[in-house]
């Protein structure tokens, strides 16, 4: 079954925890919080206080997709706040071997991001301890921002790779899904959709707008 997670970087920052909420109703399967520090990427948004609220109001799988620099200084305040997911971006550390046994050590599910212009190949070492593997479709940082299309072919090799060495590992698919690049992210191998924009937006409600993209992935 293909997953389909809410990403509230696109949702009201005033009306947060009830947005979460309006997407748990409507079926989500899980939340996205994207994580930012001005410095990996060109924005600010949330910490740890923000996982911990929602973690209130919400039963759904939350997950920590953190766009930091140096991000083993935060894994423990994201797992106290409640994360049941932390994606660490490859590019943004050095020791990412270890950060995600940490993670992994503490029953979290440890997943390794990459950013459109990186390689297949850093993953490789990495791939016992790699829960899910999430490949950005955008370049990290904005919601709202177009479907690299040229990602499609990358989810191909890497649902390739994974299966010539013997892996079943999830592929997470974030940034410019919604209804016409869903199918074709699905179709290349992916089996977890982040979206924000295509769900959280003024055009329909929530269980509208979710609909619609459970619809556009219907073989
Ligand atoms: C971007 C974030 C994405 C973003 C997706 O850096 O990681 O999760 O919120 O938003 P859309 O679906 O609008 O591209």
């Amino acid at each position: 079954m293909i997953e389909i997670e809410a990403s509230v970087l696109s949702a009201d920052f005033g009306r947060l925890s009830e947005k979460a909420s309006e997407a748990e109703k409507a079926g989500i399967d899980g939340i996205q919080i994207d994580i930012m520090d001005g410095q990996f990427v060109p924005n600010i948004t949330f910490g740890p206080g923000i996982v911990h609220a929602l973690r209130k109001v919400v039963k759904v799988i939350l997950d920590v997709h953190l766009m930091i620099v140096d991000p083993e200084r935060f894994i423990q305040d994201f797992i106290e706040a409640g994360a049941d997911r932390i994606f660490i971006h490859q590019e943004s550390c050095t020791h990412l071997h270890r950060i995600l046994q940490d993670i992994h050590g503490q029953k979290i599910e440890a997943g390794v991001t990459i950013n459109p212009g990186t390689s297949l190949s850093v993953l490789e070492e990495v791939l016992d301890f790699t829960d899910i593997i999430q490949v950005m479709t955008v370049n990290p940082g904005f919601g709202g921002q177009k479907f690299i299309h040229g990602q499609l072919n990358k989810i191909s090799r890497l649902r390739e790779m994974l299966e010539k060495l013997g892996y079943k590992t999830p592929i997470a698919v974030d940034g410019g899904i919604d209804t016409t690049t869903a199918s074709l992210a699905v179709n290349a191998g992916a089996t977890i959709l982040v979206a924000g924009s295509s769900i959280y937006n003024t055009r329909a409600s929530v269980a509208q707008n979710l609909a619609a993209l459970r619809e556009s992935i219907k073989i």
